[in-house]
């Protein structure tokens, strides 16, 4: 299998870029990284990668969203990736950014969407008494944490969890199932057809599910 070129939007820590360059390491990812792109220029993630991928650049220095947004859809271009992927990028992405990569932009949110979309999702399960909590990988669209759903990991919420306890173990799944879902992307198998998730052509009414294997199960 040739490899794919995916690039990495992220703002933070950068522990599922973390978790996609090991998969590649352990050759169970036939791809590379071509650019981690940042809205903070001292986020740790651009550590990760050699300074020739790093490209930030702070929202606050442009005239307007449009105009950062149009930098850094540039920038992206210029590193030719067949798939886009925000792993902890916390802004909100514009439509004319989202519409430049319909199709192979996608995001990795811990809940399980449509519940808890935004920030503290942890502590708004907990909130709602949720029995199950977990992450998803989703197709972007311009809206906030929306966009049809590929896969899911689910755990079940534990009497004495505690936001940062759940926090912990979702984010363990997030670092299998990240790399589970861009296998599948990079294999040609993953489009996205009227706002819905295909693979191998057929649409997806339920998202896929991770195993104890990390595979993607429907
Ligand atoms: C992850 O938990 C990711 O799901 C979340 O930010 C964290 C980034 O961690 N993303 C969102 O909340 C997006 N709505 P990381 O920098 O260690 O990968």
């Amino acid at each position: 299998m040739s490899q794919a070129r995916i690039a990495v939007l992220a703002s933070g820590r950068g522990s599922n870029l973390r978790a996609l360059i090991g998969a590649i390491e352990a050759g169970r990812l036939p791809a590379q990284v071509v650019g981690v792109f940042s809205d903070k220029p001292d986020a740790a993630v651009l550590q990760q990668v050699p300074p020739a991928l790093r490209w930030s650049a702070k929202p606050a220095n442009f005239d307007s969203r449009e105009a950062y947004e149009q930098a850094l859809g540039d920038a992206i271009e210029a590193a030719r990736p067949d798939w886009i992927v925000c792993a902890g990028y916390m802004r909100i992405l514009g439509d004319a950014l989202v519409q430049r990569f319909a199709g192979r932009m996608l995001n990795i949110h811990p809940s399980l969407l449509p519940r808890h979309r935004g920030l503290r999702t942890h502590a708004a399960a907990l909130a709602a008494g949720d029995a199950e909590h977990g992450c998803s990988v989703h197709f972007v669209i311009p809206e906030l944490d929306a966009g049809t759903v590929i896969a899911q990991a689910r755990l079940a919420v534990a009497p004495d969890d505690t936001p940062e306890s759940l926090a912990a173990r979702v984010l363990a799944m997030e670092h299998r199932l990240l790399p589970a879902v861009l296998q599948l992307a990079v294999s040609g198998r993953l489009a996205e057809r009227d706002g819905t998730a295909c693979v191998d052509g057929q649409p997806m009414f339920t998202p896929l599910t991770l195993d104890s294997h990390d595979r993607l199960m429907p």
